[in-house]
């Protein structure tokens, strides 16, 4: 039986969910790194033995998908949490089959999404690269003439993405195609996390080679949404609409958040920043704009749950009370930009969030968090056009919980596990460890299934069925943020009281700074 939140509260036990008196100390815990590190290795071979070196594994079928380009995105996606986790065999198989990929076409003719090529294959491989580079990591390696030819192939990938950029205003098409020939498939519009997601990538790879092409193209494109026009499309200083037209850099909507669409855009912003503080200093007052205009407007509490605080969407100055796993991730960016820009009052928003969202796992029946929900927000009038009441039947589970699945899908995604990994890290303190462990030991539970680790069709009932497929992320970022929660002290973790060297990308792949 699960306990209700109500019941909790009446026993006693539940503390405030949110305000943070310093906790029980946290540390390294060699025995929870090494189950988190004997599922990545059992993730892994599920995908070797039946889908290798195509994308990505049907865990329940034992088969394979090719959604990623057939470039064996499960592969490269998983070289950089190979290293990180300390895993040599998998390490060296997947370097062997890093030469052999020909990033210059597709088998078959397709779309290819700039995009998520950008953050799975070429941050993977660029990170690979700065990895393998340097002491320990190297010693995992046995034939070390194959650590070249990372940095060699993630500039082949960027070589044949390149025309994407090749637009009136710079903004790349978000769609290409290789096969029977390169093509942009014509876009009228890009939004900003697919345009906004490649300008760390796209430096590093010309900080690597010498060559400023590569910025130049990421960083011109990135400038429509640095300068948003017009004034109408930016409704808070620092937010912005989520679409723009390639056309003529003018955004189309003043529509935004940070879930889909536009996340990641906003965590770059400060993740160049600590890229660069001297070039990328205009992005960090972007990003503090953007913190401050959410922190003043976007943050929500529902109704039945004032203790909570969600991040709402918004059209114009209206917000809409409704968000989703993906914006999970912004516990984490607030923490990361108060750590380097020695403010806690982002610290202390980011910790409230990654809190928050975590509710969203507690309340369900299986222990995760559902892909989308809604609640009724406190800040607008009830039943207001954007603020209804929940249908009846999640009317109950609203009362308890503070929100309402809209999508109840869990596909093996890490955002709200990484934002416990920064509140570890910031606070230092056990409780989110803990929480981290109970999610990991969650998924082990429910997700656990054929070949691997499958993706869930409902968490908010046991056993609501799975969906045949085990996404290449749940590899690199959901183990990789697990498994840092409990390792020993490196540099590659995120330190709030000393410089980083490293950056993650929005894939997890960590970048050496510049
Ligand atoms: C996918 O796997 C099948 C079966 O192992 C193999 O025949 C095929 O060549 C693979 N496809 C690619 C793109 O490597
Ligand atoms: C780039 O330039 C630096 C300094 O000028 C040099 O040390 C390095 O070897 C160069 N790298 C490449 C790939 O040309
Ligand atoms: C920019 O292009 C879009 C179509 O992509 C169009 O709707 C809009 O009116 C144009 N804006 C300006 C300022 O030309
Ligand atoms: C909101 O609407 C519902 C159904 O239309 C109604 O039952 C409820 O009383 C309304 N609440 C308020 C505060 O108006």
């Amino acid at each position: 039986m699960r306990l209700s939140y109500s019941s909790l509260v009446l026993l006693g036990l539940a503390g405030p969910a949110i305000a943070a008196p310093k906790g029980k100390k946290g540390g390294p815990d060699t025995a929870k790194a090494k189950a988190i590190k004997e599922t990545y290795q059992h993730s892994w071979k599920g995908y070797y033995e039946y889908a290798f070196p195509n994308d990505t594994l049907a865990p329940l079928t034992k088969s394979y998908v090719n959604d990623r380009n057939a470039w064996g995105v499960t592969a490269i996606d998983s070289l950089s949490a190979s290293i990180v986790l300390g895993d040599a065999e998998s390490v060296n198989q997947i370097l062997e089959f890093v030469p052999t990929i020909d990033f210059t076409t597709t088998a078959e003719p397709g779309d290819i999404s700039l995009f998520e090529t950008n953050i799975r294959f070429f941050g993977g491989l660029l990170s690979a690269y700065d990895l393998l580079t340097q002491e320990p990591y190297s010693d995992l390696v046995e034939d070390k003439s194959l650590i070249e030819s990372c940095l060699k192939q993630a500039k082949s990938l960027a070589d044949s993405l390149k025309f994407a950029f090749d637009t009136p205003t710079g903004i790349p098409d978000p769609i290409i195609q290789l096969n029977p020939e390169p093509k942009r498939t014509g876009s009228q519009t890009n939004n900003i996390a697919e345009a906004g997601t490649l300008v760390l990538e796209w430096t590093r790879l010309s900080d690597l080679t010498n060559n400023t092409e590569y910025a130049k193209l990421a960083q011109r494109a990135e400038d429509y949404m640095l300068r948003p026009k017009p004034a109408s499309s930016e409704p808070w200083p620092g937010l912005t609409g989520t679409h723009l037209s390639i056309s003529n850099g003018s955004f189309t909507n003043a529509n935004g958040g940070w879930g889909g669409y536009t996340d990641s855009f906003y965590e770059y912003l400060i993740k160049m920043y600590l890229y660069d503080p001297s070039e990328f200093e205009f992005y960090k007052e972007r990003w503090v704009a953007a913190a401050e205009s959410t922190m003043a407007h976007l943050a929500s509490h529902p109704t039945t749950r004032q203790d909570i605080t969600f991040l709402a969407l918004y059209s114009g100055q209206n917000i809409i009370p409704s968000s989703s796993h993906l914006a999970s991730f912004s516990g984490g960016n607030f923490i990361l930009g108060g750590i380097l820009l020695g403010e806690q009052k982002y610290i202390d928003f980011g910790v409230t969030l990654a809190n928050s969202y975590y509710e969203t796992y507690r309340a369900t029946a299986t222990g995760i968090g559902p892909e989308a929900f809604r609640w009724v927000a406190s800040e607008l009038p009830e039943n207001s056009t954007d603020n209804k009441p929940p249908p009846a039947e999640d009317a109950d589970f609203y009362e308890e919980a503070g929100f309402w699945a809209t999508s109840p899908t869990y596909i093996l995604r890490p955002e709200t596990i990484e934002s416990l990994y920064y509140a570890y890290r910031a606070t230092g303190d056990a409780k989110y460890q803990e929480m981290a462990w109970e999610a990991y030991e969650n998924i082990e539970k429910a997700a656990r299934t054929g070949a691997a680790y499958a993706s869930m069709k409902d968490v908010t009932v046991e056993d609501g069925g799975f969906i045949d497929k085990m996404e290449s992320f749940w590899l690199t970022e959901t183990l990789k943020y697990l498994y840092l929660m409990f390792d020993e002290e490196s540099e590659l973790q995120i330190h709030a009281n000393k410089p980083m060297k490293w950056v993650f990308n929005t894939e997890a792949h960590p970048v050496r700074i510049r």
